[in-house]
């Protein structure tokens, strides 16, 4: 049967619609080949008529029955398109309040707005050790973290877990519920082997858990990074404004060390936000607290705490939240004085944002008044000298051969110096703090020290909570940025899905053909090739008259031949388009250059450096990441600088002159512009998520408005295509999209079949079972249309769609032998190995893997002796908990019992047909030979 023969008359399809996407109909009448229309009847009843050009290529995606609908998998479907995509997250998520769907490799998450009592203990139990997550238990954020976390205690290898979607679609909430996880069965592995930690056990993840000291400080680390890092947006009232990947190294299913790399913190935020957003919730915290030795009062009294007008968040207490960020702090080994010196920064930043400037005695200078309330708090409390700073916050010396200028600012100009010094020490502070992080998720113990250089051969996993692909009214530096990241993580993505895509067809010895997707290779070297979009902009950046308006002109004169670059027709002229994977943006120049520079004077900068505080001198040196006196295990106490303080920062500028230098020897910056180092880290990442095995987690916005279970259809829409999900569907819909075992697939169709084998088919005659459904089709060789089966009215799939589908795609999971194209079931080569997948072979496989190298493997490898513990509780809180879901299961069984009994009655009804023909028959028979 070809593809268009399924359009009969009745067929289901979906039809574009403007308000919901797609909305679904019934042909009213079948389509012929080589016919010009389409008459459809939708559900509203309005018939419409479509206009099918492309020799039947463009025919509308066709419907499955609703037996299908709300499938763990998606790519159990037997047609799987955008519109059957968002009709099943749309049933799964509205009507069956199930947030998380797989969707092939994606495990994808709706945000539901609302506290889902899904993540506690009895849950993590029934994941962890579960052998056959992903098809066996609901997909579940636990459920990813597992496979990583069981794909790694038994192969040994490397995993990391890519958390994407955009600002507030859950990415945070994820990759912490995947965090938690990971610290509680490794706690339990702690416990199993009697090994807990001193100085933990918070008993945080309940009764059952007591963390070791390495588990409670890599939670500690979340609020830490979250107060810091994380800000009110109109997206989000917990917006994380940079980019984090947090590596777990494990040993013998114990966690061993961590540590946390983080990406490009939005600096800006420090000095200025938008209409109702907040600062760094970390300032708000510090004002609760009103302290006068700090000066601090309410948040309205700072320039900086103002620039959204917002000051507080619904429903969170800042009081409460900065005694959260303490208990971090200590849990991290960070003393009081410590602390102490951070917050002191933290209000000098704020009362530099109050420094008035004002015209000075030409229009073309500025000047501070020496009396300045916010100049004198700022330097009291920072121990720096008073005059100097007023002098150069509103002047700049200029160096040329052989003599020195002193140049005024204007008042903006000095305003931008100023408030480049506040970004400046608060970036210090972020990284000084990353760096504490990282201290403390070191391994403390003599014995895992003399380990450490071989602490890379220590299987990971490593968690990647980055921003998502955005789009704005105006989009900026930092869109930018963030958008080639996406890019990047894009291909990284593609690359993987596709790989394995050729894989499974080479493993199952499916005849093949090469399988195309759309690579955006040409995208990515747009922006970073040589004479590309950066290396234009970092030229620009070193020119001394560089402006944003020359790099647009050079842009243009460049590239302006390039299919991904374009500029607006119409609108705006200070613009300019890249064609991203997920949608052309306009991104308007104004800015990027001075945001790409990222420049601090270097008078103010040696200011600063110039502290009576030590710690503070070093902290803004770039090498100041004195070690915390109470960090458990550090050597040398309070003071010490680390040996490579470089590393600890980064983003920031760590070339300028120390402190003891004269100012004029130090006016060149020969620093990395932000998109440079962005660039860096981003090949630094990309290299490392390369070397492992991925995990996807997709997490969708359903709705603006924060409503609690509501889908806005487009704007769902939107994003999966963003972020990758249509594009997984494509290119597993370009092979051999829908895939089942032989017991799956026998289970799905075994209606069809006539014969008692149908209701009696054991393992071994599961094949010839399947060949004889697909026979049904009557095709020459092992092909047939098994998929049309399922469009008729009564598609027997009982056992199939109760069952689920295998879970996410690794190499080592053989996939099931029977696929699916376009509707189209391709048998596999008959002396094609069978597998039976389901448990057994699963755990077979499993097994094989670990038993394969019992030399090579470390204790690390092996299965750990808590597995059996671990697993006999799960079964048991399985089995309470499916005992307390009777109800539920009931009303599924109902709906399938129905259908069992009209199928049961149906084939009794043909039977006495046949029957009754046979007995005719031989009356005719019997009559013939009588005559
Ligand atoms: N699984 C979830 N259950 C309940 N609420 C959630 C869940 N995921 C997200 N949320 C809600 O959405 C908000 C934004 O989520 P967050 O993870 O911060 O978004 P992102 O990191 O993608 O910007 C959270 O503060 C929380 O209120
Ligand atoms: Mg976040």
């Amino acid at each position: 049967m070809s593809l268009v023969e399924l359009y009969s008359k009745g067929t289901r399809v979906w039809l574009p619609d403007t308000l919901e996407i797609w909305q679904g109909g019934v042909l009213t009448a079948g389509y012929q080949e080589g016919a010009k229309e389409l008459t459809v009847t939708l559900e509203s009843g309005e018939v419409r008529t479509l206009r099918i050009r492309d020799a039947g290529r463009d025919l509308p995606p066709l419907r499955n029955p609703d037996i299908l609908t709300g499938e763990n998998n998606l790519t159990s479907l037997s047609y799987l398109n955008e519109a059957e995509v968002l009709h099943n997250l749309r049933i799964r998520f509205l009507e069956r309040r199930t947030i998380y769907t797989y969707c092939g490799i994606v495990l994808v998450a709706l945000n539901p707005y609302q506290d889902v009592p899904i993540y506690d203990d009895t849950v993590i139990l029934a994941y962890s050790g579960c052998e056959d997550v992903g098809s066996a238990l609901e997909p579940h954020v636990f459920g990813v973290a597992e496979q990583a976390f069981n794909h790694m205690s038994v192969f040994g290898q490397n995993q990391s877990i890519i958390v994407s979607g955009e600002s507030g679609s859950g990415k945070t909430v994820n990759a912490r519920y995947t965090l938690r996880y990971l610290a509680t069965v490794a706690s339990a592995a702690t416990a199993s082997v009697g090994d807990v930690g001193g100085g933990g056990g918070n008993g945080g993840a309940g009764d059952d858990f007591h963390y070791s000291q390495i588990e409670d400080r890599i939670l500690a680390s979340n609020p830490i990074l979250e107060a810091f890092g994380n800000a009110k947006t109109t997206r989000n009232d917990n917006s994380s404004r940079f980019g984090k990947y947090i590596q777990i190294a494990f040993a013998a299913s114990q966690i061993s060390h961590a540590s946390i790399r983080t990406y490009l913190l939005e600096k800006s935020r420090v000095v200025t936000q938008a209409s109702n957003e907040r600062n760094y919730h970390i300032f708000y915290q510090l004002c609760s607290t009103e302290d006068a030795s700090l000066g601090l009062s309410s948040p309205d009294n700072f320039q900086y705490l103002s620039g959204g007008q917002c000051w507080t968040v619904d429903n969170v207490s800042d009081a409460d939240e900065l005694s959260v960020t303490r208990t971090a702090f200590r849990t991290l080994g960070l003393t009081e004085d410590d602390e102490w010196s951070l917050f002191t920064i933290l209000a000098a930043i704020l009362h530099l944002g109050n420094v008035s400037i004002h015209p000075g005695e030409s229009s073309e200078s500025s000047a501070i008044a020496a009396s300045d309330p916010g100049l004198s708090a700022a330097c009291d409390l920072l121990k720096i000298d008073q005059e100097q700073l007023r002098t150069w916050l509103v002047h700049r010396r200029i160096v040329t051969v052989g003599e020195q200028l002193i140049k005024p600012f204007t008042v903006d100009e000095a305003v931008n110096a100023r408030d480049a010094v506040a970004k400046f020490m608060y970036a210090c502070v972020f990284h000084w703090l990353v760096a504490l992080i990282n201290k403390a998720l070191e391994r403390r113990s003599q014995q895992q020290k003399q380990k450490t250089e071989l602490s890379h051969c220590l299987p990971f996993v490593g968690i990647l909570d980055i921003y998502g692909f955005e789009i704005f009214q105006v989009n900026s530096f930092e869109q930018f940025c963030i958008n080639y990241a996406n890019e990047k993580l894009q291909q990284q993505f593609n690359i993987h899905v596709f790989k394995l895509e050729q894989q499974i067809y080479v493993s199952e010895e499916i005849d093949w053909s090469f399988i195309e997707f759309t690579d955006n290779q040409p995208c990515i070297e747009l922006i970073e090739a040589k004479l590309g979009i950066l290396d234009l902009l970092d030229e620009e950046c070193k020119m001394v008259r560089g402006s944003d308006s020359n790099w647009l002109q050079k842009m243009q004169r460049t590239l302006g031949k390039s299919r991904h670059y374009d500029t607006p027709k119409i609108g705006s002229r200070d613009c300019f388009i890249v064609r991203h994977f997920a949608e052309p943006v306009a991104y308007t120049v104004h800015g990027f250059l001075e945001k790409n520079r990222d420049a601090v004077y270097e008078d103010l900068l040696s200011i600063v450096r110039a502290s009576e505080v030590d710690f503070f001198s070093r902290l803004f040196s770039g090498g100041g990441v004195a070690e915390p006196a109470g960090a458990a295990g550090s050597a040398g106490g309070r003071g010490r600088a680390t040996s490579n303080p470089g590393a600890y920062f980064k983003d920031i500028a760590p070339t300028g002159r120390s402190a003891q230098q004269p100012p004029q020897q130090q006016q060149k910056f020969s620093r990395q512009t932000v998109a440079n180092q962005f660039k860096q880290s981003l090949t630094d990442l990309m290299d490392t998520l390369s070397k492992t095995n991925p995990h996807f987690i997709r997490c969708i916005k359903p709705n603006d408005a924060k409503a609690p279970f509501d889908l806005d259809s487009r704007r769902a829409v939107e994003q999966l295509r963003a972020c990758g999900v249509l594009e997984t569907v494509r290119i597993s819909a370009a092979g051999f999209p829908s895939r089942w075992g032989y017991e799956e697939f026998y289970q799905r169709y075994r209606m069809l079949l006539r014969e008692r084998l149908a209701l009696s088919a054991k393992a071994a005659q599961l094949k010839a079972a399947c060949v004889a459904i697909l026979e049904l089709g009557k095709w020459p060789t092992w092909r047939g249309c098994a998929a049309s089966a399922c469009t008729g009215p009564a598609s027997p799939c009982s056992a199939a769609t109760e069952a689920g589908c295998s879970g996410a795609a690794t190499p080592e999971f053989a996939w099931p032998c029977c696929s699916l194209r376009h509707g189209r079931a391709e048998f596999l080569r008959d002396d094609a190995p069978l597998h039976c997948v389901g448990a057994g072979p699963l755990c077979a496989c499993r097994l094989g893997g670990a038993e394969c190298a019992p030399g090579a493997a470390s204790n690390e490898r092996a299965p750990p002796p808590h597995f059996r513990r671990r697993r006999a509780k799960r079964q048991l809180l399985q089995l309470r908990a499916e005992a307390r879901d009777v109800a539920n299961l009931r009303n599924k069984n109902f709906g399938l019992e129905n259908r069992l009994i009209e199928l049961h009655q149906r084939l009794d009804a043909q039977n006495a047909e046949l029957e009754a023909g046979k007995a005719k028959q031989r009356q005719l028979e019997v009559s013939l030979h009588c005559c």
